[in-house]
């Protein structure tokens, strides 16, 4: 068995230990072997107030144990005077833990001078007073650990503690340079970011929490880091829960972006962006000369190459990683502002006529239900397909030449608004081998204010690309479906006129092989081709007036397969079959039979559904999409994920404050159940969270453990479970 880790004969002062983590140190230090000064100024978690009864009462604690302590009243500010009562008690100091805080938080706008100044003498300047008047007698000694107490707000950031987040971040700063001075002296500074429940966390956690999250479960890292027989030296470890992890700078190889005798541009650092950027391939340094070298070493390589390295770095990372970094990379984010000119101007481009009266609320804005079709949200978000920024996805490399528009999913959450400006993020959701070509799926979220109003996933393939052995499927896809094998309910046909594709053209896909021959004839067609999503667009509008009376907010969601071209002035055939809400449809050109939309559905709101009515009654809450959408997926893979998970969620989904309605995810037995409503058995877990922050976390916005810590999710129950649930929001809760 190894032997305990003593510190018999070792003088440690600890700051701030008069409660939560500092107690628990000097405890832990006092029980093996070490005399301990117990300082704390005993004010309140602001920094307010004086009291000695806090340090007396761990100095009795530790004394009662048969241990040896002393206590220290003054403020960390006096640095010396701590020192000095270690010195007259002890006679020595081996160890300072620098650990005394209050905090301040205020968002940035309020935060005065005093919170600012009040924080960094607190926390930076106190550590630095402490550990300086230590510093020359650890020297002497030729012996010293110092431990440095930082904070997760410092190192990610954390609303409402820009001070506090600074002067954490500062004292890691600290011990970095202490660890360098004080090492050939055998000193050695590390710095910890612990979460523990302590009087000071009360105000962000919940009581269970508090309660559960243990300073025991700190402190060992703590003596162990102090300990003559640990080489450790500036370190930065997050802590908490009985779970240590170190953390590291990484640094992506970035991208020279100077040539030689020629100026350096704004405009070549935005080109190398993505490169710049690409965390694909990374470095770690360790140290500033590490750091330099690097950036010494470009000097003399652009003097002696005079030409940039980029491309062919560039090259190295497709072959070495795969598609593993492009999968996820976001597109840059746009917005797609439109009035009822854009979409009258779409609706006519798909074929909305006078011929039909019922077709005026699509083209006459004076019409009293004036609406915009919704597959207009396609062309909506369409515009990362457009730009060409498809061909600048690191990792990737695509000839635009070869791409075409495979398949197209769009789901509606609300009718689009007659007019307004939508914010649009599109990613690459997955890469898939087809073998005779690669296809790409883009996620793209469109934006109404700050609702979510659509999901469009664009399938486009790339001709040639594919055989690479990657996989064949993805479970991101949204999968076409065969029609029944029946003749169909209902068939509705519409002419294009010869004008169509540069009638629709106009709505933003400018592409000349829809209007040029020369173009046309060059990609190998015998005239210039007509969109597919013009076709789409058709067919969306037969499905809708045949089933729908053109109610476009019974339109939920459609799924297309693009399967040959259509010629402008040739005739569209839809065949539709209704089964339930789901209409499936094929599109076929009249004048050939071909089959030119293939596996394809429409799926309607029920007129009827008395679930749907109570959400709009509290005013459709998004994270219903979400349990539903969870509940749909879970019905193929429930089996195994009931396995892996093995527990019973309940969800309190917050508006305005009050909870709004709750829903149950059951992971216990079968293949799984969501339903609204709180659990029919018991919960493991209690989720409460707004709606908004909901739809934040499954976005991928909000880390939820930081919703946690911040105070914006609060669990209850067993919350170690709750991580599995991010495996279930990841894979299952996809829009
Ligand atoms: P706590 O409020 O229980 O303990 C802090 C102690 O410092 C108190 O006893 C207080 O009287 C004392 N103190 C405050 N100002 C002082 C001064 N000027 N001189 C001497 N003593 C003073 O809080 P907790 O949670 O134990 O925090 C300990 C350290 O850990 C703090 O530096 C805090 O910022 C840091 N921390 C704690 C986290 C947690 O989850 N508990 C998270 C991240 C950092």
């Amino acid at each position: 068995m190894a032997s305990q880790l003593r510190f018999d004969g070792r003088v440690v002062l600890v700051t701030g230990a008069g409660g939560g983590l500092g107690r628990a140190y000097a405890l832990a230090f006092a029980e093996r072997g070490a005399s301990v000064v117990v300082n704390d100024l005993g004010g309140d978690t602001k920094g307010g107030g004086k009291s000695s009864v806090a340090a007396d009462k761990v100095v009795e604690e530790i004394r009662r144990k048969g241990g040896k302590a002393v206590a220290n009243y003054d403020s960390v500010e006096a640095g010396e005077k701590l020192v000095k009562t270690a010195l007259d008690a002890f006679g020595k100091i081996d160890v300072v833990i620098n650990n005394a805080g209050i905090l301040r938080d205020r968002s940035f706008a309020r935060t005065s001078d005093e919170d600012w100044d009040l924080i960094h003498r607190i926390h930076l300047r106190g550590s630095f007073l402490v550990t300086r008047a230590a510093w020359e007698h650890m020297k002497k000694q030729n012996y010293g650990r110092i431990i440095m107490t930082s904070s997760a707000s410092g190192i990610y950031g954390n609303f409402g503690q820009s001070g506090y987040s600074a002067a954490k971040l500062g004292l890691l700063g600290l011990a970095n340079t202490l660890s360098i001075e004080g090492k050939k002296n055998n000193i050695h500074c590390n710095t910890i970011a612990p979460t523990a429940g302590s009087r000071m966390t009360k105000t962000v956690l919940p009581d269970d929490i508090i309660e559960a999250l243990k300073p025991e479960y700190v402190a060992p890292l703590v003596l162990w880091l102090c300990h003559e027989s640990c080489k450790e030296n500036g370190g930065l470890f997050e802590v908490g829960a009985g779970w240590i992890g170190k953390l590291r700078w990484e640094r992506t190889l970035g991208a020279v972006v100077r040539k030689k005798n020629q100026p350096m541009t704004p405009e070549a650092v935005k080109a190398n962006w993505a490169k710049i950027c690409d965390f694909d391939n990374t470095s770690t340094p360790q140290s500033i000369q590490e750091s330099s070298a690097g950036i010494i070493g470009v000097l003399s390589k652009i003097e002696s190459e005079g030409v940039s390295p980029n491309h062919t770095n560039h090259k190295a990372s497709t072959t070495t990683s795969g598609f593993a970094g492009v999968i996820g990379h976001n597109l840059s984010s746009f917005s797609s502002s439109y009035t009822e000119l854009e979409a009258i101007m779409y609706a006519l481009g798909v074929g909305a006529s006078v011929k039909d009266p019922k077709d005026l609320k699509f083209i006459y804005e004076g019409d009293s239900d004036f609406s915009c079709l919704p597959t207009f949200a396609v062309v909506l978000a369409q515009k990362s397909l457009m730009s060409g920024e498809l061909a600048n996805i690191p990792g990737l490399s695509i000839n635009l030449a070869k791409l075409l528009h495979g398949e197209q999913y769009l789901e509606l959450y609300k009718p689009l608004p007659r007019a307004g400006k939508l914010r649009c993020e599109t990613s690459v959701a997955d890469v898939i081998d087809k073998g005779s070509g690669l296809v790409i799926l883009l996620d793209a979220y469109s934006y109404f204010e700050k609702e979510l109003i659509s999901y469009n996933q664009f399938s486009v393939f790339i001709v040639g690309s594919g055989g690479f052995g990657g996989k064949r499927t993805s479970d991101k896809a949204k999968v076409a479906l065969a029609v029944p094998n029946r003749p169909p309910d209902a068939v509705l046909t519409d002419s294009t006129s010869l004008n169509q594709a540069a009638l629709y053209r106009l709505s933003g896909d400018w592409n000349p092989l829809h209007i040029d021959p020369n173009f046309s004839s060059l990609a190998g067609f015998d005239k210039p081709i007509l969109h597919g999503l013009c076709t789409f667009g058709f067919s969306a509008r037969h499905v809708l007036k045949c089933f729908a009376d053109n109610d476009v907010s019974r339109f939920k969601a459609i799924k297309v397969r693009f399967a040959k071209p259509v010629y402008p002035g040739q005739t569209l055939q839809t065949e539709m079959w209704k089964e339930g809400n789901r209409i499936h449809f094929q599109t076929k050109v009249q004048e050939t039979g071909d089959i030119v939309i293939s596996n394809a559905y429409i799926d309607l709101v029920p007129t009827s559904d008395t679930s749907l009515k109570t959400l709009s009654e509290i005013g459709k809450l998004q994270s219903a999409l979400v349990f539903e959408e969870i509940s749909r997926r879970l019905k193929d893979v429930g089996h195994e994920v009931v396995k892996k998970v093995n527990a019973v969620f309940e969800w309190h989904i917050t508006r305005g404050g009050n909870v709004a309605t709750k829903w149950t995810i059951d992971l216990k037995s079968g293949s799984g159940k969501v339903y609204e409503g709180p659990a029919k058995g018991s919960a493991d877990v209690t989720i409460i969270i707004s709606d908004e922050d909901f739809m934040q976390v499954v976005l991928g916005k909000l880390d939820p453990q930081k919703a946690f810590f911040s105070g914006r999710l609060k669990a209850k129950g067993n919350i170690m479970l709750s991580q599995k649930l991010q495996m279930i929001l990841k894979d299952y809760a996809k829009l």
